[in-house]
């Protein structure tokens, strides 16, 4: 059968391996899908030794993405746009690199939460690795406006200004987290911030929470992150990053399979275990 890995550093307790496995049992195909733990100085090495020996595909995960999208070949605009790379497929000489990253949070809160995108009022916070690879999906639903706020004033606006070359049409702006504007009216708050690592919140204003947004933090755990317990506070509805997980790997199979596995059950059974 085919060969996959997850390529990062720590990986032994990724999801994807079991993720992956579900998908090839649903959509009744033959693959191998594992762990690849590579060393802090040697992703391309790593990687190589996996393609050479026949592997089809990897997806990559931190600390390696900026050097995935270093090492392909070709680059798809998705990719291109995010700056890094979480999907590598192997293609004879080709090492064509996507980012599902995106996609995945898009698809989650869409087709899973039930919530469209379009017309929608946004607010990003964070302009890092995570918030720059969610923004061009984000974008192509065709929201109202997309509203970046980080703690950093010059890293959003970067952002913005990158965005609305691409889209001219669209409404988007960067502001710190206390300059967010106050007539808004938030539909969706999306946490790409890393501050739930450090059980911390971005200082937002109360009155982002006036129009009972959905809150969405890219993390996951068995407890709620700090932010999303503070959404919780003010009756936001709440959402977590597994989903986007699994949708994220879902796109990558799609890529990799051209079939589109359904996510429903793995992300149930998932949720379940974590409970
Ligand atoms: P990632 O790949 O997870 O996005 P990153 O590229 O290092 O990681 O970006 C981290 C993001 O989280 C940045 O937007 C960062 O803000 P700065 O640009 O000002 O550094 C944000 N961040 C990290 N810790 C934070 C905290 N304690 N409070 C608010 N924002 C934080």
């Amino acid at each position: 059968p085919d060969q996959y890995v997850v390529i990062g550093n720590p990986i032994a307790h990724s999801k994807s391996p079991r993720i992956h496995a579900r998908f090839a049992a649903e959509t009744a195909q033959r693959l191998n899908y594992s762990t690849l733990l590579a060393p802090l100085d040697g992703f391309v090495a790593t990687a190589e030794a996996f393609r050479a020996a026949g592997g089809r595909g990897a997806n990559v995960t931190v600390p390696f993405k900026l050097e995935a999208f270093a090492y392909s070949t070709r680059l798809t605009a998705r990719a291109q746009a995010a700056g890094a790379v979480n999907t590598l497929m192997f293609d004879g000489a080709d090492i064509i690199g996507d980012n599902t990253d995106g996609l995945g949070l898009v698809n989650d809160i869409v087709r899973n939460a039930g919530i469209p995108l379009q017309a929608k009022r946004i607010l990003l916070l964070g302009a890092g690795g995570a918030a720059r690879g969610a923004l061009l999906p984000l974008l192509e639903q065709q929201p109202a406006q997309l509203i970046i706020a980080n703690r950093t004033l010059s890293k959003a606006q970067q952002l913005a200004q990158a965005a609305r070359a691409e889209f001219p049409d669209l409404v988007v702006a960067a502001c710190t987290f206390e300059t967010v504007p106050a007539d808004c009216a938030f539909d969706v708050i999306i946490n790409a911030t890393s501050a739930s690592l450090q059980d911390a919140v971005p200082p937002l204003p109360d009155y982002v929470w006036q129009a009972r947004p959905l809150a969405y933090d890219m993390m996951y755990g068995a407890t709620p992150t700090a932010f999303l317990q503070v959404a919780a506070q003010h009756a936001a509805q709440c959402r977590d990053g597994l989903g986007m997980l699994v949708e994220q790997a879902a796109a990558a199979y799609a890529l990799w399979r051209g079939v589109q596995p359904a996510t429903g059950p793995v992300l149930h059974e998932l949720r379940m275990e974590m409970q």
